[in-house]
């Protein structure tokens, strides 16, 4: 038999590609969400379908309405285009990432648009080593649903770490719609046991359904803003 017709049955031989499976089970099983890797899979996959292409309308909305320049972290930035948008609009920008992409393309993105932002290649979870009372607004969008339910009060508690005394968490909180106990990541976020969650370093003072959200999300999204307890 020929090497090449042997190879041939060798990739084709279901019991093969089965074992093959099987032996890489244990490395396919231990790459979960709260892994760089998981997402880096996507963005090398170009599979981003999570990313809106343009900065969100409602946060544009919200950004152009700030007559302060504020200070912004935006948590799990992706390729950025909100962080962008808001440095544009005159604010001090901080976008933080743990996928090699992101961060690659947040790179470009700066240099292309010739936009200063400050760029952090880490997990969120680590900036408590990094900030403290730093920002005036954590920005917030699929960074929540992203992470696994169980680090949920880990966020609350960096989120009031990194964020001054009168910071704010300005968020669009999804998807509301998706029940938690489904699988993930998006992670279902219910609204009532999220604000209870939030409750005990930050109180809700706006909530809205927003018109402006896009249409495969309407009605899927609320925008909320949470205040720093305290201050
Ligand atoms: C669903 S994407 C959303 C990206 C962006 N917020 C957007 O709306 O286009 C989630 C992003 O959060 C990042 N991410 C997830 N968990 C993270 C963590 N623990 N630390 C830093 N980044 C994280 C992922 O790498 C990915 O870029």
């Amino acid at each position: 038999m020929d090497w090449k017709r042997f190879i041939l049955i060798l990739v084709s031989n279901p019991f093969i590609q089965f074992i093959d499976f099987i032996k890489h089970l244990p490395e396919i099983k231990s790459i979960n969400s709260s892994m760089p890797e998981y997402w880096e899979k996507f963005y090398q996959s170009d599979d981003t379908a999570w990313d809106l292409g343009g900065p969100t309308p409602i946060f544009d909305k919200w950004i152009r309405s700030q007559v302060d320049s504020l200070s912004i972290c935006f948590l799990g930035a992706g390729n950025g285009w909100d962080a962008f948008n808001c440095a544009e609009n005159g604010h001090k920008v901080t976008a933080v990432d743990f996928a090699d992409s992101a961060i690659n393309n947040l790179n470009s993105s700066a240099y292309e648009r010739g936009c200063h932002i400050n760029i952090i290649h880490s997990d969120i979870f680590d900036l408590g080593k990094i900030f403290s009372s730093t920002f005036d607004i954590v920005l917030e969008y699929t960074c929540f649903c992203a992470i696994d339910p169980s680090k949920r009060m880990e966020y609350v508690k960096i989120t009031n770490k990194i964020l001054k005394p009168n910071g704010k968490i300005v968020a669009l909180l999804f998807p509301i719609d998706k029940d938690l106990n489904n699988d993930g990541p998006p992670y279902g976020v219910d609204l009532d046991s999220t604000i209870t969650l939030f409750s005990k370093y930050f109180t809700l003072i706006t909530k809205e359904i927003s018109e402006l959200s896009i249409e495969r999300r309407k009605g899927r999204e609320i925008f909320v803003i949470f205040k720093k307890n305290g201050t």
